[in-house]
């Protein structure tokens, strides 16, 4: 059986390439199970995971919970904001308290870009990275990156922008190193203060037109504006953002070709994407999240085989 080369998952910049194509193939598999009637296999019986969230989520967190339940592993949740981390717990305390309840794997979010790396020294369970910080969001890029493949086949030599927050956005980060490791070439667009200095080093180009980077695309993620992350005034307004980098039917319209459009959720409606774009048959939104419960399948599984 293929293994993939990591014993957690923490960001995909640790992957190889033979990792994302067996993660692939494997989702493959599991999106049939998942739309069959009977939609769990007894894969993961004897293993139990906890999804520990340190910050707000309802896609990934929900999809991994419902991944792992459709691999019969025994699951438990634990949401900071109603926990002991009030009391002044620390992360490393919380979580050696819930391993020694017996877990096998643990699933984490965290504001902290570093934390899941920092965790997975210190204990013997496995990791995977649901999210740290600006960082990285690995499962993300695989959905997205498998979603793109499912929508137009082979990944090698498409033309993706990615668009918006690329500053504070670890799904911009994750999805750039997917990728690229698949052979896309990849653009960002965006307010320049919202762009990375580092960005060209790491094989990115920058484009400030949104229309010139739509033009040149074949897909273009939407990111949100992650104003929560964000310590000063980048832009001077949400209005002013959505004038120059909004993505709306107009726009698209005035492309003559056709693109299509993501986002990895949660959508500011009006701002970032309008609903007459985001609804349309440009839009693969839902099919993402689709697909992420067979990703994280595939991902949880393989971890699991190590
Ligand atoms: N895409 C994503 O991470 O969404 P959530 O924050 O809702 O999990």
């Amino acid at each position: 059986m293929a293994s993939i080369s990591v014993n957690h998952l923490l960001g995909i910049k640790d992957l190889q390439k033979s990792d994302l194509d067996i993660i692939f193939d494997t989702a493959v598999e599991f999106k049939q199970v998942i739309n069959r009637p009977i939609k769990k296999v007894p894969s993961l019986r004897d293993i139990t995971i906890a999804n520990v969230f340190f910050e707000n989520s309802t896609r990934t967190r929900l999809s991994f919970e419902l991944a792992e339940k459709r691999l019969s592993a025994d699951v438990i949740n634990f949401s900071s904001s109603s926990s002991s981390v009030k009391k002044g717990e620390t992360l490393l305390d919380t979580v050696k308290n819930i391993l020694s309840m017996k877990v096998d794997i643990i699933v984490m979010r965290h504001s902290s870009p570093g934390a899941p790396h920092f965790l997975a020294k210190k204990i013997d369970a496995q990791v995977v990275n649901a999210g740290d910080g600006t960082h990285e969001h690995p499962t993300q890029a695989l959905l997205d990156t498998f979603s793109i493949k499912e929508k137009l086949g082979d990944i090698e030599g498409k033309k993706v922008v990615i668009v918006g927050d690329i500053s504070h956005s670890r799904v911009a980060l994750s999805n750039i190193f997917a990728l690229q490791k698949l052979g896309a070439e990849v653009k960002v667009c965006g307010p320049p203060t919202l762009i990375p200095k580092y960005i060209e080093e790491i094989g990115v180009k920058y484009e400030a037109d949104i229309k010139k980077a739509l033009v040149w695309c074949d897909i273009a993620n939407i990111l949100r504006i992650q104003l929560e992350r964000q310590q000063a005034a980048n832009f001077p307004s949400l209005r002013e953002y959505s004038l120059y980098y909004g993505v709306n039917k107009r726009l698209l319209d005035s492309l003559d070709k056709e693109i299509v459009i993501m986002h990895p959720g949660p959508i500011n409606r009006g701002v970032e994407l309008d609903s007459d774009v985001a609804d349309s048959d440009h839009s693969i939104i839902l099919e993402q999240v689709e697909n992420g419960v067979a990703v994280r399948m595939a991902v949880l599984y393989l971890l699991a085989q190590k």
